[in-house]
């Protein structure tokens, strides 16, 4: 039987262009993708975009375009920024299709069947920047004087009438999931905040609003919209099909992993499992949530102008080693700060002199001292087998830890075996053995490529270009890239295309 693996990132309101914090959760999605895809899973990765509510709605107007010409456009943007990042997607959902609509309204059919709507009338704050509704006890005193949301965004008071949702009988429910099921929220410190925060006790959710209307009709009162973040929720239902249980995609549900940044636990670990208890559908396996980036040490914000687009750091430093920074700079689940010095050391240090070294000084000497043909595999010294065995281990290790989306340890793991490569080749020095022991120095040369086989096999899902380039360069064909493969040693002989630096130092280019 295959093993599915249902993946997704949170939808990104279309409210403003995609910026690095979205190139961030989805660089993070892609590379769990990829990875369990080359370790045969039928994995399915979504994303897509939050088109509704409010503050979409008032985005268009002030572009003076129809909110829905506006999404367009920004929708657009997003799959431009997704392939200039090479985000394998497997389906990008949109909140204002049709197959969404249907999904999200089934839902709440549901839950209104299963007796947790009423209808009542709102009265409270909400911040419009982060679609939220929130206590007077959890606001907070913003720089000028004024209340403000706990995120700084400004909040309004709103009046009007609104269904809810009983979330409020919900609380215990929830508390008992993150007991028995610790892995549902990752890290464990963000777990212990939500579940302090439903220990104080849920109110019923405000799930409906009738003051505007770009967004999916209440069924059965269009009068009232529903609530942008229902809306939004039921994208990872809606792309697998529900309600058609019977669709292709809903053997993928439960989902295992939603993504989601620190900002937006509340609703994926509150919300979401509430909304799917209440209409007795599976829960996902797991809510893992990611730290921020802040720019060369500052908050990124539209008024400082700090907003980083990450389609320009691909043109200045190449679309692997941006790919690699994110992943390998900043902490799964913590924070971090990108800056241009610190990309560059990262580029320089690690991949240019720790792996780019590596694989241009093992295949230079393949090309000028074996024929730039692939030596036979001979007997292993201890030396080789204590190089090549952890380097054996590694796609498992990494599984593990892919599957606890420690995906900066899994590099690390990596790198371990890189710089156990690179004392290798300077304490075997093959170059010296060509004169006095040309059968060692194949052998050396060979266990060299061999570990940089299995380097660059499990690296792809980091940087598919360059790996997909280094593998060619150690005539590992096509069909010979995922883990699998790995368990059969290339045959000898294979004829090697000549080799080519994969990565570059930066120079500053004022330095040139
Ligand atoms: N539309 C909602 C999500 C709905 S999911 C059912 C939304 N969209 S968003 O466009 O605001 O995107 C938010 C995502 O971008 C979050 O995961 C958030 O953490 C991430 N980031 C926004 N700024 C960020 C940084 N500076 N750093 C890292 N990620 C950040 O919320």
């Amino acid at each position: 039987m295959t093993r599915r693996y249902y993946v997704t990132t949170p939808i990104y309101y279309v409210n403003g262009a995609p910026h690095i914090g979205h190139a961030y959760t989805s660089v993070a999605a892609d590379v769990i993708a990829r990875f369990k895809r080359l370790a045969g899973f039928d994995v399915f990765f979504l994303t897509g975009t939050d088109e509704h509510g409010q503050k979409v709605e008032q985005a268009a107007q002030a572009a003076g375009m129809e909110p829905i010409a506006f999404a367009d456009r920004v929708a657009a943007d997003f799959r431009d920024m997704y392939d200039k990042m090479a985000i394998s997607y497997d389906d990008f959902i949109r909140t204002t299709e049709p197959r969404h609509a249907e999904g999200a309204s089934a839902l709440w059919k549901r839950l209104e069947e299963n007796g947790h709507i009423y209808l009542g009338a709102y009265e409270g704050w909400y911040a419009l920047r982060d679609e939220c509704f929130y206590g007077e006890d959890e606001l907070v005193t913003g720089p000028d004087g004024t209340k403000v949301a706990p995120t700084g965004a400004a909040v309004e008071w709103v009046k009007e009438p609104s269904y809810f949702f009983r979330l409020s009988a919900f609380g215990d429910r929830l508390l008992e999931l993150y007991e028995n099921q610790p892995g549902f929220i990752e890290p464990a410190s963000r777990r212990n905040e939500v579940a302090s925060f439903v220990r104080q006790g849920l109110r019923d959710l405000s799930i409906s609003r009738t003051s505007f209307n770009w967004g999916i009709p209440v069924p059965g009162d269009p009068k009232h919209v529903m609530y942008v973040w229902v809306d939004a929720l039921a994208n990872y239902l809606s792309a697998v099909g529900f309600p058609d249980e019977t669709a292709a995609r809903w053997d993928f549900w439960p989902a295992n992993l939603h993504l989601v940044g620190k900002d937006i636990l509340r609703f994926h670990a509150i919300y979401w499992p509430a909304l799917l208890m209440g209409a007795g559908l599976e829960l996902p396996r797991r809510v893992f949530s990611h730290g921020w980036w802040t720019i060369e040490g500052q908050k990124m914000s539209k008024s400082l102008g700090n907003v980083v687009d990450p389609r320009d750091l691909v043109e200045t430093f190449g679309l692997d080693p941006v790919r690699f920074f994110l992943m390998r700079e900043m902490p799964f689940g913590g924070d971090s700060d990108l800056s241009r010095r610190a990309i560059i050391s990262r580029m320089n240090v690690e991949l240019a002199n720790d792996l780019g070294n590596l694989a241009q000084r093992t295949l230079s000497q393949i090309a000028r001292n074996c024929g730039g043909v692939l030596p036979a595999q001979g007997t292993h010294t201890a030396e080789d087998t204590a190089l090549l065995a952890p380097a054996t281990l590694l796609p498992q290790i990494m599984h593990e830890q892919i599957d606890r989306q420690a995906l900066t340890d899994a590099l690390e793991e990596v790198w371990k075996v890189i710089r156990a490569c690179n004392a290798y080749i300077d304490h075997q020095a093959p170059w010296k053995l060509k004169k006095t022991d040309s059968a060692r120095m194949n052998d050396v040369l060979r266990v060299l490529a061999d570990a940089l086989r299995i380097i660059a096999t499990v690296l792809q899902p980091y940087m598919p270009d360059s790996m997909d380039r280094m593998l060619t360069q150690l005539g590992v064909e096509a069909g010979e890239r995922d883990f699998a493969a790995l368990d059969t040693p290339l045959p000898e002989g294979r004829v090697l295309p000549a080799p080519q630096g994969i990565f570059p130092r930066f120079v500053e280019p004022e330095a040139t």
